[in-house]
């Protein structure tokens, strides 16, 4: 008889449902704030150089995070081919995330530590080089142009603001760092950084 009534009266039917739904979230989602396997970062992570940041900006920039993913499932197809899946508290300081769903090109969560600089540096400016079937765009221009200083700082105390630990004498020294640095530069320095915190992964 109840379900008649429901079934009946689309007002309460739509207030029922939104009701089931909002608990189903909070039971699901809520716990995840409180868990520090998914809050904490793992042990020893360190927060990325001035360098490494300014080259995470220009791998927004430029779109890699639309053909390649940074998130390795646990599935064995994906640890034998990329290395130990993803765990949570490897990203508690990347703001945004750069997960991916599109995987034009490999997986990039443990590249760090693959090749070597030259390596990057010849892939990057002509990938055809030294992959010949290689649909990846080539970025050579990126050795050309410097990164500006002024807002790199900025850029890690925003960062600070978030919660990553960067300490004031981090900060003060981040001019110098990146200073006459190319954006190649940087671009590699963070692609070598990644995924290589979870030290029992090799
Ligand atoms: C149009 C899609 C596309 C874009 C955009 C793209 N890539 Fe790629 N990338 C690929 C493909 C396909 C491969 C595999 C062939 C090769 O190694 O060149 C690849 C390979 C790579 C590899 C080697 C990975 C490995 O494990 O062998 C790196 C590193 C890489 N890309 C970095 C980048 C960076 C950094 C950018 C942005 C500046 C970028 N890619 C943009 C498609 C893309």
């Amino acid at each position: 008889m109840s379900h008649e009534v429901v079934e009946k009266n689309i007002g309460l039917m739509v207030v029922l449902i939104i009701l089931v739904i909002s608990v189903a979230g909070l039971v699901q989602i809520v716990p995840l704030f409180f868990l520090t396997s998914t809050t904490e970062p793992i042990e020893g992570m360190e927060p990325y150089t001035a360098l490494q940041l300014e080259g995470r900006d220009i791998y927004i920039r430029e779109g890699c995070n639309t053909c390649h993913s940074q998130q390795i499932r646990p599935f064995r197809a994906e640890t034998e081919r990329y290395g130990h899946y993803s765990v949570a508290g490897e990203f508690v300081w990347d703001y945004p995330f750069l997960w991916g769903s599109k995987r034009t090109g490999p997986d990039l969560a443990r590249v760090g530590g693959r090749y070597s600089d030259d390596w990057h540096r010849l892939h990057l400016t002509d990938p055809r080089a030294v992959v010949p079937e290689s649909n990846m765009p080539a970025y050579a221009f990126l050795e050309n142009r410097v990164i500006n200083t002024d807002v790199t700082p900025r850029k890690m105390r925003a960062m600070q603001r978030l919660g990553v630990p960067y300490t004031d004498e981090q900060i003060a020294n981040a001019q110098e760092e990146v200073e006459d640095r190319t954006e190649m530069d940087a671009l590699i320095a963070y692609l070598q950084g990644m995924g290589t915190a979870l030290a029992h992964w090799r």
